[in-house]
């Protein structure tokens, strides 16, 4: 069975003021009626799937539990003591899936995506799986529709003999600049979507030549690791000696095992209250609402107020979302720029 590892690491200032620190955005429920977290979770429980293993801050780990609780699924809940980045943690998971079988497979997902198509998406993870078993580290290409700067770029290579539906990755550029950006828009390349699919084998032994910095720290840190009721909580000294980067620079940008299979499921990383709307069903007016709204004379508009009727009159493509202690009013092309607001507060405190 594939072994699912969950990333649920990340903060999430660009949606605020609904994710927090204390509270990023995959364990928001954002579209549909489960949590971000939740739904990565249900994407990959059942046939052909083993536990899975979430790996996340120490802080979040009351919520991790409750939201799986919630689900009805058990796995185990790694705790990071501090945060290294997503190289460390997926490190961390490999070792502990490792442990558990020498031979293991590993999916790691990103725990605050959306995915809405769980059962193609699985598809795509059996097309990889040939790719994976015979020592590739393999990714899923979303194609682009725009030049984004915030996001890995996959220039497919040959095709893998015997893995129907995968190319080797001739070039892998994390977060390119926008000129370039736009050249890989024209020149067909993919997105990395964050997914990956490898043996744990396979991966740490990789990154103990590309990266040893992160992987003795981290084979320590588990090896060291306690148990903490339900909790493993990898060990605190240890895991801070890792170097703090992603798995992108550290090991994809380097790694001649690498693969991708070019995807075609719906996907998104919900970067803007915008890419909420996006998913969102709308009514005849094209508006959107998370909790109780009116909309008058108003269109393509998004409410995400869980607690507090809200009114729109008269707006178009506008976004409203409150809390009990925010609101926030943007316009809807606008509204990657709540990370000034953050900025902004941050800076104040
Ligand atoms: N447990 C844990 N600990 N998880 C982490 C940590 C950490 O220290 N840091 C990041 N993560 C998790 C995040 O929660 C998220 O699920 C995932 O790893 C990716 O981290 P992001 O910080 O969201 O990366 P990104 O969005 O800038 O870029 C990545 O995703 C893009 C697609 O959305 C890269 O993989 C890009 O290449 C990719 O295109
Ligand atoms: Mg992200």
């Amino acid at each position: 069975a594939i072994i699912p590892v969950i990333l649920c690491g990340g903060s999430g200032s660009r949606l605020w003021p609904a994710s927090r620190d204390s509270f990023p955005k995959q364990f928001l429920t954002l579209v549909g009626s489960d949590s971000l977290f939740q739904a990565t979770v249900r994407r990959v429980a059942g046939a052909g799937y083993g536990a899975p293993i979430v790996i996340t801050g120490a802080d979040y780990r009351f919520l991790v539990a409750e939201q799986m609780r919630a689900l009805g699924i058990e796995g185990d809940i790694v705790l990071e003591p501090l945060r290294r980045d997503s190289c460390a943690a997926i490190a961390a998971a490999a070792e502990i899936a490792l442990r558990r079988d020498p031979a293991a497979l590993v999916l790691v997902l990103a725990a605050d995506h959306a995915i809405p198509d769980a059962a193609s998406f699985r598809a795509h993870v059996e097309r990889g799986r040939v790719a994976a078993e015979a020592g590739r580290i393999v990714t899923f290409g979303i194609r682009p529709d725009r030049p984004a700067t915030g996001y890995g770029y996959i220039r497919p290579g040959s095709p893998v003999e015997g893995a129907e539906g995968v190319n080797a990755i001739a070039a892998f550029v994390e977060k390119p600049d926008l000129a370039t950006a736009e050249r890989y828009l024209a020149d067909g390349y993919l997105w990395n979507s964050g997914n990956f699919l490898f043996s744990a084998r396979v991966f740490l032994d990789e990154l103990a030549r590309l990266a040893p910095t992160i992987a003795g720290p981290v084979r320590e840190a588990v090896q060291k690791a306690s148990r903490d009721l339900d909790f493993l909580r990898l060990d605190g000294e240890s895991f801070g000696q890792a170097t703090a980067k992603s798995v992108d620079y550290a090991v994809m940008e380097k790694t001649d095992r690498a693969a991708v299979v070019p995807s075609d499921f719906a996907w998104s990383d919900i970067g803007a209250w915008s890419a909420i709307w996006d998913l969102a069903e709308k009514d005849a007016d094209g508006n959107a609402a998370s909790g109780e709204a009116v909309f008058v004379g108003a269109r393509n508009c998004y409410v995400g107020s869980p607690d507090l009727l809200t009114a729109v009159i008269g707006l178009d493509d506008v976004v409203v979302v409150t809390t009990k202690d925010a609101v926030l009013v943007t316009a809807r092309d606008r509204a990657e720029e709540v990370k000034a607001v953050v900025q902004q507060l941050t800076a104040a405190r």
